[in-house]
């Protein structure tokens, strides 16, 4: 069976993420391919309600181990009706968010057993693993200046203290040095085009966009 690539795109708040999801899959789509993008919390109806649960509201209305099975909740529809599917059918698959965010967010800043989310990987991700992971990364207090000139709704976890944003960044940066193949590092502090072209270097160098 043809199977698609899965790329996803990860850090902290206002990092400029679904900015260059866009970017991403305007070029693949120049290239030919079939490209479906998509986000979590979320990216399916059912996941987009319980996007909603967890992304509003006071910082602690959910302990890091409720979120982390909201979130997994979640990420199981949106395998199952929007990942699993696109994946089989050969399209390129880009997730602004994904199993590294509950990692970083409710395991490395929020606090929850590591084994708990290994548990969750294994059981409900099963064979959906990104090919490779974008991690941008910059200062949190850049990306939270960024996020608040943007504003709007889902401020839940903006909301949260710079040391859980800190926690957050090491996190992210740990989940990158560990899984090297996977994950690549960009460097979220340059400016859009130049981030754009680093993307670009990743996925073309890492991933065969040309077949
Ligand atoms: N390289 C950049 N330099 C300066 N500003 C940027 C850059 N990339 C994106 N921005 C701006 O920063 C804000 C946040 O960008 P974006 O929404 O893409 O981030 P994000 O990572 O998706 O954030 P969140 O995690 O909160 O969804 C937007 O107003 C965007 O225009
Ligand atoms: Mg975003």
């Amino acid at each position: 069976m043809a199977r698609g690539r899965f790329i996803t795109f990860e850090g902290g708040e206002g990092a400029g993420k679904s900015t260059q999801v866009k970017r991403l899959a305007a070029r693949l789509e120049a290239q030919g391919l079939e490209v479906v993008t998509t986000r979590e919390p979320g990216g399916s109806a059912g996941a987009e309600s319980i996007r909603a649960l967890v992304l509003n509201g006071e910082a602690d209305r959910w302990s890091p181990v409720t979120e982390t099975l909201l979130m997994y909740a979640a990420r199981r529809d949106h395998i199952e009706r929007v990942i699993r599917p696109a994946l089989a059918r050969g399209a390129w698959v880009i997730c602004d968010r994904f199993a590294d965010s509950t990692r970083a967010y409710q395991g490395a800043a929020g606090g929850t057993d590591p084994a708990l989310i290994a548990a969750l990987e294994a059981h409900i991700l099963e064979d959906v693993r990104p090919d490779l992971t974008l991690v941008f990364d910059l200062p949190p207090e850049v990306g939270l200046e960024r996020a608040h000139a943007r504003a709007g709704a889902e401020m839940r976890f903006e909301s949260k203290g710079m040391a859980f944003h800190q926690r957050l960044r090491e996190g992210f940066r740990a989940i990158a040095a560990a899984e090297p193949q996977r994950c690549a590092v960009i460097d979220a502090t340059a400016p859009m085009d130049a981030v754009e072209g680093a993307v670009w270097t990743a996925v073309s160098e890492r991933l065969a966009v040309h077949g």
